[in-house]
């Protein structure tokens, strides 16, 4: 199943794409993840992106775009992927699904993420990562073990940029402005589901579960 997942910075995307990812047997496609890793690589892709990347602003469109139609092309996505942060414009949206058409293989169901902007406050501020990509935590909702140090290598843990205040206000400007009015180009395709994005992880997942479309009934014997 080819999934996207539409939400403002901190709707539980990340969250959510992991969860159903590892129930339905498909990769999370994640542009954010793609593009820290660049960053800490320091890859070419990796310099140009960082500065809108803190600055909590979009990375241009033919760079994130030719990123993850490359990774589409991997095998792990025969059966399927969930896109989590992509599109986040209509540039973005129509490359995809002139893609995908050029493929045959239509995007299946868009999961809008509905929440409230002070959760998304609360969560964003509050998440800590690992400076070398093993995870994140959070101050309130999921503390590491070695509380403030990484599980995983032991780093300290860090706040990322973009998690600043100021800059979750940029980020929220730009989902506005750019990704919010492709909830439309997706009712149009009748493709949009919305769920209610407050709440337990679990809780979510089985909204997110119930809205997928079914599979045809299997022919009778
Ligand atoms: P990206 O990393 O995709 O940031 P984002 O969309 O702003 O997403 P987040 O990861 O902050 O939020 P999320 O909705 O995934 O929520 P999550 O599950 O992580 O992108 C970063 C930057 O890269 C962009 O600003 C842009 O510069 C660039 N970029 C990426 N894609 C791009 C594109 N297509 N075009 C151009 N530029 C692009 O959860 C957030 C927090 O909440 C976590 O701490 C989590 O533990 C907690 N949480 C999650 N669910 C719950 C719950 N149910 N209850 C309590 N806490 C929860």
């Amino acid at each position: 199943m080819r999934i996207v997942f539409l939400g403002p910075p901190g709707s539980g995307k990340g969250t959510q794409a992991k969860r159903l990812g590892q129930k339905l047997a498909v990769p999370q496609l994640s542009t954010g993840d793609l593009l820290r890793s660049a960053v800490r690589g320091g890859t070419e892709l990796g310099r140009e992106a960082k500065n809108y990347m803190d600055a909590g602003r979009l990375v241009p469109d033919h760079l994130v775009t030719q990123l993850i139609l490359n990774r589409m092309q991997q095998k792990d996505c025969a059966d399927g992927f969930i896109l989590d942060g992509f599109p986040r414009t209509k540039v973005q949206a129509e490359a995809l699904e002139k893609a995908l058409k050029v493929n045959r293989i239509p995007i299946d169901v868009v999961i809008d993420f509905d929440i409230a902007e002070k959760v998304l406050v609360e969560r964003l501020t509050g998440r800590r990562v690992c400076p070398n990509g093993h995870g994140e935590w959070h101050i309130k909702f999921r503390s590491s073990v070695l509380s403030g140090f990484c599980d995983v290598c032991r780093a300290l843990l860090i706040q990322r940029e973009d998690d600043q205040e100021s800059k979750i206000k940029t980020r929220m400007e730009q989902y506005r402005k750019d990704t919010e009015p492709l909830k439309k180009f997706y009712e149009a395709r009748k493709l949009l589901r919305r769920i209610g994005a407050t709440g337990n992880p679990a809780e979510i997942t089985a909204q997110i579960e119930a809205a997928l479309p079914q599979p045809p009934p299997a022919p009778a014997p």
